[in-house]
């Protein structure tokens, strides 16, 4: 099985301060139907563009030792898609984690599931499970899958738990911390992202990460996603480290 060989570009050369690369970055891979169309090309072409173009975005955050990568793979909202376009989608998805597994796991890269499993195809279902079980143990880059995701019903599922953990004399009103709140989470466990991507120009973040990305900074980059390359990576870190991080309060100089 492939084994990556860290690539060896000189990062300060890209602008890029090694010591500052984000911890989590997220992803909203968007644009692959406008990518095809414009090339004259049915939408599930530009679907299958972006997942190469996921390969060597996952190689090239690895390379810049980023711990999390959080990737927008299918939201709870993608139902509303012709039905066609849903199989496609969910036929590549399932294809994807079959494939990649072997090579993924021989690279240390930990696979998690972000969202309701209960609602996907069966077969899905099962290579979702079989990837995460398979990598569990791995100590390398966490690829979180966000599918089926939304950032709402994911609050509510969180709430609900809660509320019943409180019915049920588990836990007192009072006791309600963030901490409480992030741990009924998918992202239990992850940093927050320091940065959100997103593809196509498109200015919102379409229901992802909606506590997560609270003081997220945010870069919209004009290319489609199938476009996407390391080199655009690079680029969107090196945008990403001249922002002034403020969390509300005021910049020391
Ligand atoms: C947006 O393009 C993308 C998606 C709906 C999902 C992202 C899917 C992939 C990158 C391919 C498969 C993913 C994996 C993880 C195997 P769009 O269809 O909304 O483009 P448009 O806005 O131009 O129509």
């Amino acid at each position: 099985m492939k084994v990556w060989k860290k690539a060896t570009d000189d990062f300060s050369k890209k602008n890029i301060d090694i010591t500052r690369i984000p911890k989590h970055l997220a992803i909203i891979m968007d644009g692959n139907g406008r990518w095809a169309q414009k090339k004259g090309l049915p939408r599930a072409i530009g679907h299958r563009a972006g997942v190469e173009a996921l390969r060597e975005i996952v190689r090239g955050s690895n390379d810049l030792g980023i711990k999390y990568l959080t990737i927008y793979a299918f939201s709870t909202e993608n139902w509303k898609r012709p039905q066609t376009e849903v199989g496609i989608l969910m036929s590549l998805l399932n294809e994807y984690i079959r494939k990649e597994l072997a090579e993924l796991h021989a690279n240390n890269v930990k696979i998690c599931i972000l969202g309701h499993r209960e609602d996907m195809p069966a077969d899905l279902r099962e290579a979702c499970a079989t990837a995460s079980k398979k990598t569990s143990d791995n100590t390398g880059l966490v690829l979180n899958v966000a599918l089926n995701y939304g950032g709402r019903s994911e609050i509510l599922k969180a709430v609900k738990e809660i509320a019943l953990e409180v019915k049920n004399g588990i836990l007192d009103a009072d006791q309600i911390t963030e901490e409480v709140f992030e741990s009924h989470l998918f992202t239990k466990g992850c940093p927050e992202p320091e940065l959100v991507v997103r593809t196509s120009g498109e200015m919102r973040l379409s229901n992802f990460l909606l506590w997560q990305a609270a003081y997220s900074e945010i870069v919209i980059v004009d290319e489609c996603w199938p476009d996407f390359n390391r080199e655009s990576l690079l680029k969107t870190i090196s945008n990403y480290q001249k922002r002034d991080r403020r969390f509300g309060g005021i910049s020391e100089c």
